[in-house]
Order: structure tokens, then C-alpha cells, then sequence
């Protein structure tokens, strides 16, 4: 068994906060790697490398220029920590994750974050093909609903209108691409803990898994 909690889930599920605090409780490390997707993705466009050219991106993720320093997301030594959260990056970053070679490319990469301090992961595929021996696993999930009017309130949109309801679409859209993709699709393990926070609060999400961890710790 590794020492791992792996949060999967999709988009704006809260899974990004929740396991970061649940990394800080136990003093562990966490790992982002919904970032590194979106960071290679910003590389991509950065370069003007077309998106369908799945080798050259591929390459470009091997040698991705990226570093995480003082809570802070840094490409080729400029801070892109919110650059990389618009939904257009969000996008791009479901479109390369789509492909096997990119994944591949940077599988090593993510599970060198693992150290004998312990790692709290959240992702699409932590607990089937990064960490698979992870002790915990988790499938984070809320409505669609619930999840467009979190990201709405994130961004200072009322829940309701047409600004609402293209967060709404692109939620469900992303969700789609996700989870029908050959390549590592979204879905639960059968050996992961179904947690639905759509009426949790993010503390109670939070104490949730580490009651959960205490049953297998
Ligand atoms: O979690 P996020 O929204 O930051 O992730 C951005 C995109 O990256 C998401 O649409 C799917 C992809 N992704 C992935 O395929 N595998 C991961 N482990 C993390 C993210």
C-alpha cells in the first residue's frame, strides 16, 4: 500500500480544496495534477502548437518546463497559478488529457510528487493508473448544479441567467469528454469511497475522509 489518499472526481467538484486540506491535517503533501494537465495545455497554446498534433504535445509534456514554489504554479519561470484556471485552459487541458501519449509523458512526473512524507492526490485517475496502491480512495463528486453554482459564486455570477447557464453547460460538457474518453475515463473504482458533497460543507467533506483514512490507517 502506498501512502496516498487519491481524490478523483469531476470538474469543480471542490475536490482541489478539499484535499489540500486534508494534506495539511496530516502533514502531508499535495498534489495538484488537474494543474499539470492545465499547465501543459497553456505550454501548448503559448507555443502555437496545434492541438491535434498529440506527438509534439507529447514531447512538450516530457520536458515541461514547470515548478511549484511557495504555493505558487510556475511554466518556464512566470507564475500562471490563475492563468490556468479559465475555462478556456480548463478546455484545452481535457482535450490533451484525452491523449495516451501525453499521458504517458507525464505519469513519472506526477508520481514523483509521492515521498515517504505521505500524498494527498486529486485527479481523474489517481486511484486507477497514478497510485493504484493508494490506502485511500475517493470519488468526489456533487450535481451538476450544485458544482455550476459553487464555480458561479467563485467567479461573482448570480446562479441564475445566461452567464449561469454557459457555466452550467461547460460543466456538463467537460464532464462528458471526461468520462467518455478511451484513455483513462472519469468513473468510480469499485474499491473507492463514493463521497457526494453536494450537501456537505467543505469541513465536512474534510473530516469525512479523515475518518475515512482512520478505518484504514
Ligand atoms: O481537475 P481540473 O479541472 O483542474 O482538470 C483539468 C482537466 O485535466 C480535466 O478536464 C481532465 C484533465 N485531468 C486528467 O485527465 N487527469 C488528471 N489526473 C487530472 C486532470
Amino acid at each position: 500500500m502506498q501512502k496516498v489518499i487519491a481524490i478523483d472526481g469531476p470538474s469543480a467538484s471542490g475536490k482541489g480544496t478539499v484535499a489540500a486540506r486534508v494534506a495539511a491535517k496530516l502533514g502531508w503533501d499535495y498534489l495538484d495534477s488537474g494543474a499539470i494537465y492545465r499547465a501543459t495545455a497553456l505550454h501548448v497554446a503559448n507555443q502555437h502548437i496545434d492541438f491535434s498534433n498529440e506527438d509534439e504535445i507529447a514531447q512538450l509534456a516530457e520536458h515541461l518546463p514547470l515548478r511549484f514554489q511557495a504555493g505558487k504554479i510556475l511554466l518556464a519561470d512566470e507564475d500562471v497559478s490563475s492563468t490556468i484556471r479559465n475555462e478556456e485552459v480548463g478546455m484545452n487541458a481535457s482535450r490533451i488529457a484525452a491523449y495516451a501519449k501525453v499521458r504517458a509523458a507525464l505519469l513519472q512526473r506526477l508520481r514523483s510528487f509521492l515521498t515517504e512524507k505521505g500524498l494527498v492526490a486529486d485527479g481523474r485517475d489517481i486511484g486507477s493508473l497514478i497510485f493504484p496502491q493508494a490506502k485511500l480512495k475517493i470519488f468526489l463528486t456533487a450535481s451538476a448544479q450544485v458544482r455550476a453554482e459553487r464555480r458561479a459564486k467563485q467567479l461573482n455570477i448570480a446562479c441564475e441567467g445566461e452567464a449561469f447557464e454557459r457555466i452550467l453547460n461547460d460543466i456538463i460538457a467537460r464532464d462528458k469528454a471526461d468520462a467518455s474518453r478511451p484513455v483513462a475515463p472519469l468513473r468510480q473504482l469499485p474499491d473507492a469511497h463514493l463521497l457526494d458533497t453536494s450537501d456537505l460543507s467543505i469541513e465536512e467533506s474534510v473530516q469525512h475522509i479523515l475518518d475515512l483514512y482512520q478505518t484504514v490507517a
